[in-house]
């Protein structure tokens, strides 16, 4: 074989990877995983149980979700738009036999429907964030937690806050009530 037969395949790595980078930034955000201190804290704040299913929306490598499952017994749901993280997911997924508990969707999270999480977990980019502030509140059953890092919600009130790890805990039907109903 020489060298040349290996640039189609290269020239398909490098689309593949070039694919992955940049379509999460072009419909949310880039990568960038919290630190299992903070996914805890995330996931403490959200008082989650066996009885929860924990939405990731961005998922990364899938750590939040399985966590929420090893610790906490939880059902975990993980939306990933970058094939390869979906696949690493996968794999840590089966290697951990949580493959019954925890499910990685391939796809854009603005395209998933939501109405079964009672917990959602964010960490996206702050314009992200406000437009999905409608489909929340449309899908997601009152009572529902909200768990945003790094970015708040404009004009809703988070309940619990965390201000050293910039955590934020918001209920669905109460913190996006306007002020003073
Ligand atoms: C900041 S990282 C957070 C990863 C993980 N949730 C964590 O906290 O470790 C954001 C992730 O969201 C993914 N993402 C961005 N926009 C998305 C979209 N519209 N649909 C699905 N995934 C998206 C990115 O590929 C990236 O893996």
């Amino acid at each position: 074989m020489t060298i040349y037969a290996l640039i189609p395949i290269l020239l398909v790595l490098i689309m593949i990877v070039a694919f992955s980078i940049l379509w999460p930034l072009a419909i949310g955000a880039a990568y960038s995983p919290s630190s299992l201190r903070v996914v805890r804290k995330m996931l403490d704040m959200a008082e989650v149980d066996s009885e929860d299913l924990v939405y990731d929306l961005g998922s990364g490598d899938g750590r939040i979700v399985i966590e929420a499952a090893r610790r906490y017994n939880a059902w975990g749901v993980g939306v990933e738009a970058d094939p390869l993280r979906v696949l690493w997911s996968k794999v840590n997924i089966l290697k951990l036999g949580l493959r019954q508990q925890v499910k990685i969707i391939w796809g854009n999270l603005f395209h998933q429907n939501l109405s079964h999480a009672t917990v959602v977990i964010l960490f996206l980019w702050g314009r992200t964030n406000e437009k999905l502030k409608y489909k929340l509140q449309d899908e997601l059953e009152p009572g529902s937690r909200v768990v945003s890092y790094v970015w708040k919600f404009e004009g809703w009130n988070p309940i619990k806050i965390d201000e050293r790890e910039r955590i934020y805990l918001y209920i669905i039907g109460e913190s996006d009530k306007p002020n003073g109903q």
